[in-house]
């Protein structure tokens, strides 16, 4: 089928290039256009383990454009996947979203084009999107005769860092649509991962227990609301855990210990129930923070989403009260942070943890350093004014800290040469933020381990 995917970011890129992949043909459109010409020439803007590959073999199905005249016309669906970032009412910002249903309505020339919201958006922006694209489509000069769409919610679930795995082999695909002919070319798009029929990419091979994919159909509101819910029900597991950690903390309880023995139980399950600094990135602060903008309107308050978030803020003082109680003063001292992205496997600093942390350490007169695998070179372009004091390696922050704070629990962290870090330190203390790392290991190392529960 022939694909246009309108935004090019991480949910975008990686739609596309799955898409490309099990055999459509797919025009991938970006506003920025220094994102298409590094794509046009082989190189991912992004870190997304092995999208570089994937989009190697699906290269002869993928074209990149800035030009909505080269996407739209014969496209017979278009996705829009540009960005709904937070405003400060806690709203998204929808003006992405209304340039591309009014760039898509000027061009759309088929007897019927589906056009789907990907972006995370709220309830009512199906019905919202369906009136951007009948103005455009009235104000075209040649008029829009033939030009036939439907409007379709298509939320998606992929987590950064597993973007591929997620989009190939999804626990769930759910399209929302009040027109039936929509649900029939979405199914008839996605059938090849519904059923998996693909043959599988060698470096991300089917897990054994994926079977056929659960199609969900609702229409569109519902679709819409599952997106946020699901989300906040995620946040509010990381919260949760979090508030027991506080408990744990005062009772001498093992906080890991706890999750694991409630994950344990099949109706809890075991995922999003890690105690430490909290969640970060794009989607969990900006979607609560919309589902609750979204309720307001309505005149409803959801006191447990609220309570999720507040949580959340209140673990990143957290990392700075302990610190304060383990070296007393913090003004002068020099702390280093293991991790900048908001999670491991991305280079993604939206709303990261290490930022917020490294602000309020900042503000308290501390000389930040910071060391990450990938997301070094973001930092430096994205945050360059905070002064923090980037390194090459988790050795070279160790130099002269009075503390360290691991972050992002990248692997590579979990075995550094603990005794030569140990070595390079005024303090030899670390404060674990996501339970990753092993106590006995860094003690016998000369370490003093510190962790948030
Ligand atoms: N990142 C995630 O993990 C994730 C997961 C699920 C859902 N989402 C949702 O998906 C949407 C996209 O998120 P993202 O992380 O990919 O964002 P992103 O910022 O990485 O990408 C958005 C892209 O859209 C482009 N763009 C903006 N306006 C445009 C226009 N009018 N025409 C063409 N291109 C335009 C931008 O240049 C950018 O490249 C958001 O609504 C987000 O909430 C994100």
């Amino acid at each position: 089928m022939r694909v246009a995917i309108i935004g090019t970011g991480y949910v975008g890129l990686t739609t596309g290039v799955c898409l490309a992949f099990i055999g459509h043909d797919v025009y991938c459109l970006d506003s920025d256009k220094s994102k298409i010409e590094a794509l046009r020439n082989g190189r991912v803007p992004i870190f997304e383990p092995f999208l570089a590959e994937l989009l190697e073999e699906a290269r002869s199905n993928l074209t990149f454009t800035t030009c909505y005249e080269e996407a739209i016309p014969g496209a017979e669906v278009v996705f829009i996947a540009v960005g709904t970032p937070p405003t400060p009412s806690g709203a998204p910002n929808l003006e992405f979203l209304s340039q591309a249903a009014r760039s898509i309505g000027q061009h759309m020339n088929s007897h019927l084009t589906v056009v789907v919201n990907k972006s995370t958006v709220p309830i009512g922006s199906g019905n919202w999107v369906d009136s951007l694209l009948r103005d455009a489509i009235d104000s075209r000069q040649n008029g829009g005769e033939h030009t036939g769409f439907a409007v379709a919610s298509n939320p998606e679930f992929l987590r950064e860092g597993s973007a591929l795995h997620d989009s190939l082999y999804p626990d769930r695909i759910v399209i929302g649509a009040d027109e039936p002919r929509a649900l029939e070319v979405l199914y008839t798009l996605y059938r090849p991962i519904l059923d998996q029929t693909f043959s599988a990419p060698t470096y991300l091979p089917r897990p054994e227990t994926v079977g056929a994919v659960p199609l969900l159909s609702t229409d569109l509101a519902s679709a819409e609301l599952i997106k946020y819910a699901a989300n906040a029900f995620l946040a509010l597991k990381i919260s949760f855990i979090n508030e027991i950690g506080l408990v744990a903390e005062r009772v001498g309880a093992d906080i890991s210990e706890v999750g694991r023995g409630i994950g344990l139980d099949s109706r809890i399950g075991p995922r999003f129930l890690s105690a430490g600094i909290g969640w970060g990135g794009s989607c969990f602060g900006k979607d609560t923070a919309a589902l609750i903008a979204t309720a307001g309107e309505y005149g409803l308050h959801l006191p447990i989403v609220e309570a999720a978030r507040k949580i959340n803020s209140r673990q990143r003082d957290r990392v700075v009260e302990k610190l304060l109680h383990e070296l007393k003063i913090l003004k002068g001292r020099t702390i280093g942070l293991l991790g900048l992205a908001f999670k491991p496997n991305t280079d993604d600093l939206r709303e990261a943890p290490a930022i917020e942390i490294a602000q309020k350490l900042i503000d308290r007169g501390v000389r930040v350093k910071a060391h990450d695998p990938v997301a070094i070179d973001r930092f430096e372009r994205e945050h360059k004014g905070m002064g923090v004091l980037l390194c090459g390696s988790a050795c070279e922050v160790a130099e002269g800290c009075d503390a360290l704070v691991l972050i992002t629990e990248w692997s590579e962290y979990r075995d550094l040469e603990w005794e030569e870090i140990a070595k390079k330190m005024r303090c030899p203390i670390i404060l674990d933020g996501r339970h990753a790392l092993d106590a006995e290991k860094l003690s016998r190392a000369g370490l003093r381990m510190l962790s948030i529960s």
